[in-house]
């Protein structure tokens, strides 16, 4: 596992916190702009009836015989009743001289001339009150004389539907910011959405699949995207020439080699000191090592380039499995072991043929190449429900302590390999491959204990 990258916040949650914040902004916007509307509201209506109260009032103020009478209409004071238990008081004056209602009720600081009205909110008997004046202009004895109508009422009813309402403008606002906070997490969800796909996208690919990203993406991840495919394509030119160079390296490097070989052997017939000789086979055996691994190294850039662009076509494993047993046998037959094969007609898997035949044959080399003399190989194929197998039993004593895991790994090779050529690459191009297949490499002790038993599982389509 890579180190996890450090990380600079997320951009969801900062999307999230950004939107959730300006809903709450707005909802305690929208909670004072509410409650002052619904406030102004309740006023005028109240401030209306007042004066309608105190016009009613002021309809009812009549001169008779030079003298001012006033019938207060009981329509007029019960219309106040009617908004709510709010105590009233009232008073008619003129010229200063209370005409009938409370003596005691304040006087408008406000300038009132005939016809108009003045509102304001007092203290009256240690209660808030709010109070109307109406002015108008009699004639008297041919004088003009002002008359004074004054409406006021308590305010506790109007504070308690200001309560109701202020209640109500507050589960508007929480309402508000419930849905915005929902919306928020959902419109950061949806944003990240694409972003996330596209990841889903790359992080399924397989480990060589280096085609260039092509799904369309919103137009703020194109720069994103145009990178990553540079990056890719990048990528792929330099693998391209590692594996380029790899394969004419050991191709040129093997076959000088084998000449060289030929040349060490032809030698070592004439040469018969025996210091002389061990040097010469040192020298042979330094270049069946440097040959092995020129070889391997062509198989497996080879491979890898192969696996890149798999080819898909109907492979029988027992007939594959046949014919390698078959070509291996006069090696086998070096060390006198019983190289066998059992087996039957398994449906056919998908996939490179040349692939997956160098995969066994690399399965096959181990066996004989750790076998001791005069001992068994049983090769077989098997079907299950969904995959073929193919199993590689020996006796060369297993793979004891060894970590088989890391024997996979490029290079690796395990204690029992001293004395034996071998470049370590054998198990590595067999789990790439079989891998690549969708299958896998199943490596153990075998059931007498006395080898291994490796398996390729290969899955049926
Ligand atoms: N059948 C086997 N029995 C015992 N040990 C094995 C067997 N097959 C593999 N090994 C061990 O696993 C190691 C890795 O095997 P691998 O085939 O990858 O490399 P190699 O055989 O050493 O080299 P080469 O690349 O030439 O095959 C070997 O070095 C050996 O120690
Ligand atoms: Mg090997």
């Amino acid at each position: 596992m890579s180190d996890p990258l450090p990380t600079s916040g997320s951009l969801r949650r900062r999307l999230t916190l950004q939107l959730v914040g300006s809903a709450a902004i707005l909802a305690t916007l929208l909670f004072f702009v509410v409650l002052a509307f619904a406030r102004d509201t309740a006023q005028q209506t109240h401030d209306s009836i007042l004066l309608a109260s105190a016009t009613s009032i002021m309809d009812s103020v009549s001169v008779q015989a030079d003298e001012v009478t006033v019938d207060i209409p009981y329509a007029a004071l019960s219309m106040l009743g009617n908004v709510s238990d709010d105590r009233v008081f009232y008073r008619v004056s003129m010229r200063g001289n209370i005409l009938t209602g409370y003596e005691d009720l304040p006087h408008t600081d406000q300038n009132t001339s005939s016809g108009q009205s003045a509102f304001d909110t007092l203290t009256y008997k240690n209660d808030g009150i709010r109070m109307v004046t109406l002015s108008r202009r009699l004639s008297l004895n041919g004088a003009p004389a002002d008359i004074l109508t004054t409406v006021a009422q308590t305010r506790e009813g109007q504070a308690t539907q200001l309560a109701k309402l202020s209640r109500s403008a507050l589960q508007l606002g929480l309402g508000f910011f419930l849905v915005a906070t929902v919306l928020a997490i959902w419109t950061a969800q949806s944003s990240i959405r694409p972003l996330n796909q596209l990841t889903a996208a790359v992080s399924r690919r397989g480990p060589k699949d280096l085609r260039p990203v092509k799904r369309p993406v919103p137009s703020e991840m194109i720069p994103l995207v145009l990178s990553l495919n540079q990056f890719i394509a990048r990528l792929r030119t330099s693998l391209t020439r590692s594996e380029d160079f790899i394969a004419e390296a050991a191709h040129r490097v093997r076959t000088p080699l084998a000449t060289v070989r030929t040349q060490a052997e032809i030698t070592l017939r004439r040469v018969e000191k025996p210091e002389n000789r061990a040097s010469i086979r040192e020298m042979i055996r330094a270049i069946d090592e440097s040959s092995r691994a020129a070889g391997q190294l062509l198989d497996h850039a080879m491979v890898t380039f192969r696996i890149d662009s798999l080819e898909r076509k109907d492979i029988f494993l027992t007939e594959t499995a046949k014919e390698l047993v078959d070509r291996l046998q006069p090696i086998a037959e070096l060390k006198d072991i019983d190289l066998s094969f059992t087996g039957y007609n398994c449906p056919p898997i998908t996939g490179d043929a040349i692939l997956v035949q160098n995969a066994v044959r690399n399965i096959l080399d181990n066996a004989i190449k750790y076998s001791p003399n005069d001992t068994t190989i049983r090769v077989s194929t098997q079907e299950t429900l969904s995959t073929v197998l193919i199993h590689v039993e020996d006796e060369a004593g297993g793979f004891a302590d060894m970590d088989t895991d890391a024997l996979t790994h490029r290079f690796t090779r395990g204690e029992n390999a001293a004395g034996t050529v071998g470049s370590g690459l054998g198990l590595t191009i067999a789990r790439e491959v079989v891998e690549a297949h969708g299958g896998t490499l199943q490596i153990e002790t075998s059931k007498s204990g006395t080898g291994a038993c490796v398996s390729l599982c290969f899955p049926l389509v």
